[in-house]
């Protein structure tokens, strides 16, 4: 700002004054912004056209008037307040934007908001202020919708970014796990075209060898021969499990239920595995069927068990999971066509592999166990299997972190795929008259695998989620036959609770009592009145179905 002129004593004071008058006027005049001037009593005495543009009154509707017609309602009771700050500051001007943003009124009673600025200056002993006040709503508007564009741009960006870094790994995974699969297909080739060769031979051995026996009654020569014609039976093992790998072996895919077949396997697998390692299942309900050879399978399994329990010599967990998964292009291994499949997944929580163990795992005859102990084909032949199945396997490890091995196994009745009515051959009692049975059970995942399998028996099926469900149940003249219940639930009654509620209420429907505790551990029937059979958790197919029939047709009730 220029400094104020001194008065030159030569000119006419009256014209310096005019001049002045009229550049103010001007200033007034073509000012954008509202130019309002206040008495002491906060009266408005001056209001230019740029107020009139903001506000929307004209000087002679205004001047007069109080502030108080410029302020909305809410800020009027505060206002005094902030006029007595100002009052009291030493400052004698505020210019715009050293205070906060204010708001305020026009004619039409809408609200805007605005910054100002304040002179006070004091003439002839009387306060006046001058206001200056621009209207900003435009300003924010703008502000804000740049700032709102801003955000979404980034969030844009952030996504976009987050995209292509997923590509970028997606390919790389790809990359990776395509010259894996190369490398196993080499690896493949080299090891069925050896053993195809050496089967033949062997078979040649061992054929020769059954001729021999025929015509030698000599003790000892019968003693060379066996020891021959055994050591012709490993080599044929072991010829079996390089074939399996090579995907040359001829397997003899079935439907299978791979729920059951698990829990056929339990009683098994607990005992390779020792008592230090827990074994636990879960199992999908309504778990899609596969078409794969059932003993491979088993064979699999058992493989991943003994691998586990091999990585925790101190003991540990292994879970055997069941699922259904739908790959695509995006999710699931990178080399496995999009599909429906069946997933078992192994985990235990042992030792791990490090990255150049983890890398060569699959390969055939790669062991880190000590001579003797093992021959480096337990995954190989896996890899094969799922492979020549139509399925994948894939490891997940890190040191000290456990292994997981993913199976993936090809949906069986997915469309077009015919289905047999019952699930493994083995024979077992099925139902005889459709007879119901309630599954009382509070796990729902625990409670829908039950009830597929009791119908796969051949039973109708209801279900109740706790005690107090299943009496209700059955106080509402649902026809039931029998009662197969969980010992330990939720809720407040046992098993066993609801077992002596039927024996006395309804003796005439039968019970069967399930738990997932050893018997040592489960907890007794406290008044011992229920003699109800127990079925000890994970249960095969085969015990199921002989426990239910055996309690729905033993002459007395069991209860
Ligand atoms: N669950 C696991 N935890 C940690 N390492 C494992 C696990 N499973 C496999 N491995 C590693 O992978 C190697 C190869 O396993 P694979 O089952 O093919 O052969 P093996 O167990 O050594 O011998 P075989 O199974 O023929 O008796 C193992 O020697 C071990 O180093
Ligand atoms: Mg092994």
């Amino acid at each position: 700002m220029a400094e104020t002129p001194r008065p030159d004593p030569k000119r006419d004071p009256h014209e310096d004054l005019r001049i002045a008058e009229s550049q103010i006027s001007a200033i007034l005049t073509i000012a954008a912004d509202a130019i309002i001037s206040l008495d002491q009593r906060f009266r408005i005495t001056l209001f230019n056209e740029g107020a009139t543009a903001v506000f929307g009154y004209t000087p002679d509707e205004i001047i007069g008037h109080p502030l108080e017609r410029l302020i909305p309602e809410r800020f009027r009771a505060i206002h005094p307040s902030h006029v007595a700050d100002f009052d009291a500051a030493s400052v004698a001007a505020r210019k715009m934007g050293e205070r906060q943003e204010i708001f305020a009124l026009r004619k039409d009673g809408t609200e805007f908001a605005a910054e100002a600025s304040i002179a006070k200056h004091q003439v002839g002993g009387k306060k006046i202020y001058m206001v200056v006040l621009r209207d900003v709503t435009e300003r924010k508007r703008t502000e804000a919708a740049l700032a709102l564009a801003n955000t979404e741009l980034e969030k844009r960006i952030a996504a976009r970014t987050r995209d292509l870094e997923a590509e970028i790994r997606r390919r790389e995974e790809t990359q990776a796990a395509l010259i894996q699969s190369q490398r196993m297909e080499a690896f493949g080739q080299l090891t069925g075209g050896v053993a195809h060769d050496f089967n033949n031979l062997l078979t040649i051995v061992t054929g020769n060898l059954e001729l021999l026996a025929t015509e030698i009654r000599d003790e000892s020569a019968s003693t060379y021969l066996k020891r021959a014609t055994d050591a012709a039976d490993m080599g044929a093992a072991l010829t079996k499990r390089l074939l399996t790998f090579a995907r040359r072996r001829r397997l003899t895919p079935q439907v299978v239920d791979v729920n059951e077949l698990v829990l056929g396997l339990t009683e098994m697998l607990k005992r390779s595995l020792g008592e230090p390692i827990t074994l636990t299942t879960i199992l999908a309900g309504k778990l899609w069927r596969t078409r794969a050879d059932p003993s491979e399978l088993e064979n699999a399994i058992l493989n991943l068990a003994l691998n586990a329990r091999d990585a925790m010599p101190s003991g540990g967990q292994l879970v055997i999971e069941t699922r259904n998964v739908s790959t695509s292009e995006t999710a699931g291994p990178p080399v496995l066509a999009a599909g429906d499949y069946v997933l078992v997944c192994a985990t235990d929580t042992g030792e791990g592999m490090a990255p150049d163990v983890l890398e060569k795992a699959f390969e055939p005859f790669f062991t880190t166990k000590e001579q003797g102990r093992g021959t480096g084909l337990g995954l190989s032949t896996i890899y094969g299997f799922a492979e020549q199945s139509g399925g994948h396997a894939t490891i997940t490890s890190a040191p000290s972190m456990g292994t997981t091995v993913s199976l993936y196994l090809p949906r069986a009745d997915a469309a077009g795929e015919p289905v047999p009515a019952a699930g493994p051959s083995e024979p077992v009692p099925l139902s005889e008259n459709a007879e119901t049975v309630l599954v009382v059970e509070d796990n729902p995942d625990v409670r829908e695998l039950t009830l597929q399998r009791v119908e796969g028996l051949g039973y109708v099926v209801q279900e109740a989620e706790n005690g107090p469900d299943a009496i209700r149940f059955l106080k509402a003249n649902e026809h039931v036959d029998l009662v197969l219940s969980d010992i330990m639930m939720m809720g407040g009654m046992s098993g066993y609770d609801l077992a002596r509620w039927i024996k006395t209420e309804m003796p005439h429907i039968r019970v069967v009592l399930t738990t997932g505790y050893a018997a040592e551990e489960a907890q007794q029937d406290p008044a011992g009145l229920v003699d109800a059979p127990i079925l000890y958790k994970p249960y095969a197919r085969a015990d199921l179905a002989t426990t239910l029939h055996t309690a729905l047709h033993a002459s007395a009730s069991p209860v």
